[in-house]
């Protein structure tokens, strides 16, 4: 069951996106998925929420619910104060356009036939905003796109570094509050990634955003993320401030999914005695058929009885560190 009130929720005025016990199942034939199981977090104005864990844990489905494509089966997601989960038709779709999702391929995420300017103006004109054709020249300019020679190309014509801008701008044209990246650059040469996210920094400090950055891998939310969030096949395993996270993981699988970060990239780490934790071992199980108690205790090192009988909740370990683990790392 949920605890009543998730110990890692502040108490701050300034909380802009708040998701409380999120749960997404999906019914695949006689069996039920569970994407995502009572996540809680929440992120405050001006800050990066880094996102991570393996392929399939349910970080896009998260990213998906908060923006309710779909609602989630279970919880709340409050923007701005308001459950969007009790919102439908005109007022979620208003109320929506304050948050903004880049997805990471971004040729397939634009509309090939249409021209580029016409794409990054979709929004203003759904909503039929004054002064959009400046609107849109301001933002391709903001983001690298000079919007008199290029603008009337269509998304063949651009790379993917440059289908990533058209996707920033685009999301960027309804002036959001918040910018869920859902792996923006990881399909991107390794070349134009620190472009992509140096402009994804810049973005952030000119249109003052609060921004969830979703990615597999630890090395990549370190430098942008103030805090961050590890899932594990749909549930989280422990959150908290970014150097906290680095320095101290508390949850194994932290620990494990930090030492998996290749030698090549010492910055990522901050403990060189991770350079031993264990690596990750077993394959990961299936969300239609989670283990009991701990949904990591199949692939823990430490996993002891009490792992599979009581599902750990999250205690605080230090100051903005917490954990789900009923015998955290110290
Ligand atoms: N529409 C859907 N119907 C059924 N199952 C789904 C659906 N969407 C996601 N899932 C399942 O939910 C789980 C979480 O998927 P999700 O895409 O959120 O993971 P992810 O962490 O974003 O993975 P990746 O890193 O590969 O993008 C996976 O097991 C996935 O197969
Ligand atoms: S609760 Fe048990 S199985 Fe789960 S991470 Fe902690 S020690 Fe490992
Ligand atoms: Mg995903």
């Amino acid at each position: 069951m949920a605890d009543s009130n998730p110990c890692q929720l502040r108490e701050r005025d300034d909380i802009v996106l708040r998701v409380e016990h999120l749960s997404v199942n999906f019914a695949m034939g006689k069996k039920t998925v569970q994407a995502v199981t009572d996540v809680s977090f929440d992120v405050a104005r001006g800050e990066t929420l880094g996102l991570v864990g393996e392929s399939g844990c349910g970080k896009s489905t998260v990213g998906r619910a908060i923006m309710q494509l779909p609602p989630p089966t279970s919880g709340g997601v409050w923007f701005r104060g308001q459950d969007m989960t009790s919102l439908a038709g005109e007022p979620l779709r208003q109320t929506r356009t304050g948050l903004q999702m880049i997805f990471q391929d971004p040729i397939s995420s634009l509309n090939p036939r249409r021209r580029v300017r016409d794409i990054i103006a979709e929004g203003l004109t759904i909503w039929a905003r004054d002064n959009a054709r400046e609107r849109v020249d301001e933002v391709m300019e903001a983001v690298g796109l000079d919007a008199a020679s290029v603008g009337d190309r269509r998304p063949h014509q651009f790379s993917g570094g440059q289908c990533q801008r058209i996707c920033i701008a685009r999301s960027l044209a309804l002036d959001p509050d918040v910018l869920i990246c859902d792996e923006p650059v990881s399909a991107l040469d390794v070349s134009v990634q620190a472009q992509i996210l140096n402009l994804l920094e810049d973005m952030k400090a000119r249109y003052h955003l609060t921004m969830v950055f979703v990615a597999h891998n630890l090395a990549v939310v370190k430098n942008i993320s103030d805090r961050v969030a590890v899932m594990y096949l749909g549930k989280l395993c422990e959150i908290g401030n970014t150097e906290a996270i680095y320095a101290q993981p508390a949850h194994p699988y932290t620990r494990a999914l930090l030492a998996s970060i290749p030698d090549t990239d010492p910055l990522a780490r901050d403990d060189a005695s991770i350079d031993d934790a264990p690596l990750l071992q077993g394959d990961l199980p299936s969300p239609a058929d989670p283990p009991s108690g701990c949904r990591f205790r199949t692939r823990c090192p430490y996993a002891q009885a009490r792992c599979a009988e009581e599902v750990p909740m999250m205690q605080p370990v230090a100051d903005d560190h917490y954990v789900a683990c009923h015998f955290p790392l110290r």
